[in-house]
C-alpha cells in the first residue's frame, strides 16, 4: 500500500505484476477420485457388483508405460478391478480384434481401453470400432463420439472432461465465454470443443493451417492448447487475464531450452534434467504465459491427472449403465 505523498513509481508496478494463477490439477483429481471411490464402495454395498477395466498396451512407447501404470494402480486404489494386458509390439491387427472380441463378450468387464498410440502395424480404427461402445471408456468408438457431438449423454473423452471438470469447480465461467482450442485431434480438440458447447460457450478451433494464429486465440477467455508442441503457446497469443489450459505433454532434454521456458523456476528444471535425462514442458510457454494470463494449468501437474481421473468415473458410468443403474 503506498503512503501518504507517495507515488507510484512505474518500475515497482513492473516487478510487482501478478503472475499467472496456477491451477491444481492435482487437487481436483483427488476430489473427483475420492467421490468415485464412494460411488464404487455404494456399488459394492447395495448391488455387490466391482466395476472392472482392462487396459491393452501394445509395444513399448515409454510414455505409454507410465501412462498405462497410472491407470492401473488409480484403479486399485479405488476399489476397481483392473487387467493389464502388455502385448509385444509385433502383435497384428487381427490378434488385437480377437482379444477385444473375448472382452467384449466377457460379463465381468465394464471398460476396455486401448492405449494409443498403437504401432503403425496395427489398424487403429479397425480396432476402436471393434470395442463395445457400452465398454468404451475412452469415449473413441463413432457410436459414442456421434452421441456426443448430438449433446447426448454418453462416455465422453477422458481429458476432455478432465478439462471441463477443472474448469467447472475453479468456477470459470464457461457460458458465454470466448474460448479457443488449438488442436484438433479426436482425443481432445474436437471432443472438448463439443464440451464446451453444450456448455454454452463459444468455441473456435485452430489447427496448423490457420491464418494469423494470435489474432484468434488473444480473443479467447479460455485457450486451450493440445498440439504436441513444447512451449508453442507464446506470451503473443494470451488474452491478458485470460485461462489457459495446457494439455501438452513433451519431455524437454536441452538444458539452454529449459533456461529459455522455465523463467525463475528454471534452475530447478535442469537440475531435474541433470538426475532424470528429462524434465517435462506443456504446449504453453510458461514463463511467457505466466506474465500474461490470469490462470494456467502447469505441467506437470495440471490436465494429466485429471485423464486419469477422468477415467476411473468414466468406468464407473459404464458399469452402471451397463447393470441398468
Ligand atoms: N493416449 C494419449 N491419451 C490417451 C487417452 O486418453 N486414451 C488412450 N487410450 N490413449 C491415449
Amino acid at each position: 500500500m503506498l503512503g501518504f505523498g507517495e507515488t507510484m513509481n512505474p518500475m515497482k508496478i513492473e516487478c510487482e505484476k501478478k503472475r499467472a494463477q496456477l491451477l491444481d490439477g492435482a487437487r481436483v483429481a483427488e476430489e473427483i477420485k475420492r467421490e468415485v471411490a464412494e460411488d464404487i464402495e455404494r456399488l459394492k454395498r447395495e448391488h455387490g457388483a466391482v466395476p472392472c477395466l482392462v487396459v491393452v498396451r501394445v509395444g513399448e512407447d515409454p510414455a505409454s508405460r507410465v501412462y498405462v501404470r497410472n491407470k492401473v494402480r488409480t484403479s486399485e486404489a479405488l476399489g476397481l478391478r483392473s487387467e493389464h494386458r502388455a502385448l509385444k509390439a509385433e502383435t497384428t491387427t487381427e490378434e488385437l480384434l480377437n482379444l477385444i472380441e473375448g472382452l467384449n463378450a466377457r460379463d465381468d468387464v465394464d471398460g476396455i481401453l486401448v492405449q494409443l498410440p498403437l504401432p503403425k502395424e496395427i489398424d487403429e480404427r479397425r480396432v476402436i470400432e471393434a470395442i463395445d461402445p457400452a465398454k468404451d471408456v475412452d469415449g473413441f468408438h463413432p457410436i459414442n463420439v456421434g452421441r456426443l457431438s448430438l449433446g447426448q449423454e454418453t462416455l465422453a473423452p477422458c481429458t476432455p472432461v478432465g478439462i471441463i471438470e477443472l474448469l467447472e469447480r475453479n468456477a470459470i465461467t464457461i457460458s458465454g465465454a470466448n474460448s479457443c482450442i488449438v488442436g484438433r485431434s479426436q482425443i481432445v480438440g474436437r471432443p472438448v470443443a463439443q464440451l464446451l458447447l453444450q456448455r454454452d460457450a463459444t468455441v473456435i478451433i485452430c489447427h496448423s493451417r490457420t491464418r494469423d494464429l494470435s489474432s484468434i486465440t488473444r480473443q479467447a477467455d479460455v485457450l486451450i492448447a493440445a498440439i504436441g508442441r513444447p512451449g508453442f503457446i507464446k506470451g503473443e497469443h494470451i488474452k491478458p487475464g485470460a485461462t489457459v489450459i495446457d494439455v501438452g505433454i513433451n519431455r524437454v532434454t536441452d538444458e539452454a531450452q529449459a533456461r529459455e521456458l522455465f523463467g525463475e523456476e528454471a534452475e530447478k528444471r535442469i537440475e531435474i534434467i541433470r538426475a532424470r535425462g528429462y524434465t517435462l514442458v506443456g504446449d504453453v510457454h510458461p514463463a511467457e504465459a505466466d506474465q500474461v494470463a490470469g490462470r494456467r494449468t502447469p505441467v506437470p501437474g495440471g490436465v494429466g491427472l485429471l485423464t486419469v481421473a477422468a477415467l476411473m468415473r468414466n468406468t464407473l458410468k459404464a458399469a452402471r449403465w451397463r447393470r441398468g443403474l
